[in-house]
């Protein structure tokens, strides 16, 4: 399936597994370019520059297809080490970047210099056209059903991709909620030019995360997940858990007065206790309204494969008839 978002980053599907935090290492970023979709490996887990470096060199010895990295700009007190995190993506070699949270505008002119690909991930489609305008080259929508960051707007992606695609002069993938060969049907029908998928590519066997985090997606329904970090305008969506609702009471209790700090023990540090440990309820981690469509855990080929087999069917066979 030839799309714009192909031809732009060279791959052979377009499918592009989104930066995942504790999740995005090189086994999954592999894993999902030599089944033909774009890997992105997840540049702020590793810390620092220097071991986003080995990173990228480690995947660089498990597939000779592209992949890319994932930049999240984050607001922080003491920010990560972000120039030497591009020089780093830039002297790599690599091709294609994600970037996230704050406006990426400092960064582009280094990343096109080498010729880099950006994909800016917004939210809703002012962004997505301020993207455009400082020269992303694609933007992934993300809507309201993501897990991560839904940002604030609330406008599920039925709505927000077609007002993309009245909006967008450059390409845009679906990105949140997203699992399904009829999905990336759908999302082409909307105007996208692709899917980006987060929560799916976790209930993977290739994902380098415990089991029981799989177990836990495969487990969840669409109802499971719940929207933490409102009252600070920082919403996360994420698998609820007793830290989760731990979490909530808090909000309830302490309302508009709520600080960050009141709920530190139930967001920081929390990934590698999740993914690396497996304990299920020590807190607050990403997790989309797609985990009711999971019901297994595929190799990530079997998944790509069955997604672009069930587009293609959709597409010559059942809509087909209806174009009788
Ligand atoms: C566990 C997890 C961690 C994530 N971490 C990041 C991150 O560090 N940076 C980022 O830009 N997006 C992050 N995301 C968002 C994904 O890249 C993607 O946009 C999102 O998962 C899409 O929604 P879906 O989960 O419904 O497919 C994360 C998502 C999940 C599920």
């Amino acid at each position: 399936m030839k799309t714009q978002i192909t031809e732009l980053f060279g791959i052979e599907h377009p499918i592009i597994q989104g930066g995942m935090h504790y999740v995005g290492f090189a086994e999954m970023a592999a894993a999902v370019s030599n089944a033909g979709g774009l890997g992105i490996i997840t540049g702020l887990t590793q810390g620092t520059p220097e071991k986003l470096a080995k990173e990228i060199a480690r995947c660089r010895e498990m597939t000779d297809k592209p992949f890319g990295v994932n930049l999240t700009f984050l607001p922080a007190v003491t920010p990560p080490d972000y120039p030497g995190f591009v020089k780093v993506i830039v002297d790599s070699g690599v091709k294609a970047v994600e970037t996230a949270g704050n406006n990426p505008q400092k960064w582009l002119p280094a990343l096109k210099e080498a010729g880099i690909r950006v994909i800016h991930k917004c939210t809703s489609v002012r962004h997505s056209l301020k993207a455009e305008s400082i020269g992303c080259d694609a933007v992934s929508v993300d809507g309201f059903e993501c897990g991560g960051h839904p940002g604030e707007d609330d406008v599920g992606n039925w709505v927000l991709l077609p007002r993309a695609a009245e909006e967008l002069k450059i390409p845009f993938v679906a990105s949140g909620g997203v699992g399904t060969g009829s999905q990336l049907v759908a999302a082409l029908s909307l105007g996208a030019d692709g899917i980006n998928m987060g929560t799916r590519f976790i209930a993977t066997k290739e994902a380098p995360v415990h089991e029981n985090v799989k177990q836990a997606i495969v487990a969840a329904s669409e109802l499971d997940t719940r929207l933490v970090m409102r009252p600070l305008r920082n919403t996360e969506r994420v698998l609820t858990n007793a830290g989760v609702e731990r979490l909530l009471e808090k909000e309830r209790t302490l309302g508009s007065n709520i600080k960050f700090e009141d709920i530190f023990a139930e967001v920081a540090g929390v990934y590698p206790k999740i993914m690396v440990e497996g304990q299920m309820d020590a807190g607050a981690w990403s997790c989309g309204q797609v985990a009711g469509l999971i019901h297994d855990i595929p190799t990530v080929k079997e998944l790509i494969d069955k997604i672009m087999g069930d587009a293609h069917e959709i597409i010559s066979q059942r809509l087909k008839r209806f174009d009788a």
